[in-house]
């Protein structure tokens, strides 16, 4: 089985979790991609999408789903989308396809976060894959001096801008014991956008594709 296959049946489970009449908050990657397809084939029980970057919002659009923003949209029942990393406390570390700010904004406005990983991102300690921190440009060398300090090992995402016309620094090296207070003490760092530790919010249930089918994780 590919990994392009885990992450097709994580996506078709994750559609018994869309409220019919609803509008979902969609994620940005290679499995929220899969989603997004599956999403065009019951598309017309669903009001519409919230897309959590412009990527997200093409694809959408190009099944024929209409694609809210969040101020008009409101609360979401329901927020879909992948991870990098994720622990059995459905603590992860998002951001590599750099949509992090977003992402935890439309998260943070959802009532359920779903989220669809492939077996290989269930980690006991977060840190392995390099932690995303969107940045204002102004602030990089500042900011990569501090993430420095803080023990790891920050590099820039060469010619990437993000959405919202920031940079991306992938910190690498870091082992992540205590991911709420180091997501806190992150985005205290001035200049820094959002950092890639969803914590503070985790998933509500993790779908992890394995060869063996589809597990329902909660924490
Ligand atoms: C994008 C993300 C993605 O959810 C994460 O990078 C996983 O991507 P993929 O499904 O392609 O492995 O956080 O910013």
């Amino acid at each position: 089985m590919s990994q392009d296959d885990l992450k097709r049946a994580v996506a078709q489970a994750a559609i018994e979790y869309v409220p019919e009449g609803c509008i979902v908050g969609v994620g940005t990657g290679s499995t929220a991609n899969f989603f997004i397809d599956e999403l065009g084939k019951i598309k017309h029980k669903i009001r519409g999408a919230v897309a959590s970057s412009e990527a997200s919002a093409l694809r959408l659009q190009g099944h024929g789903i209409e694609v809210l923003s969040l101020n008009d949209a409101g609360y979401l029942q329901v927020y879909v989308d992948g991870a990098d990393e994720i622990t059995a406390h459905m603590h992860m570390v998002k951001g590599g396809g750099g949509a992090l700010t977003r992402e935890k904004i439309v998260a943070g406005a959802s009532a359920r976060f779903i989220c669809l990983c492939d077996a290989s991102k269930l980690v006991d300690v977060l840190g392995k894959f390099p932690l995303p921190i969107e940045v204002i440009p102004m602030a990089q060398a500042s900011v990569s001096r501090q993430l420095a300090a803080l023990g790891g090992q920050p590099v820039l995402r060469e010619g990437f801008i993000t959405d919202n016309g920031n940079l991306i620094i992938d910190v690498h090296g870091l082992k992540i014991a205590n991911p709420v207070e180091l997501e806190s003490a992150l985005d205290h760092i001035a200049g820094v956008v959002t950092n890639g530790l969803f914590a503070r919010r985790p998933a509500d249930v993790l779908l992890l594709g394995t060869p063996d089918g589809v597990k329902t994780m909660t924490a």
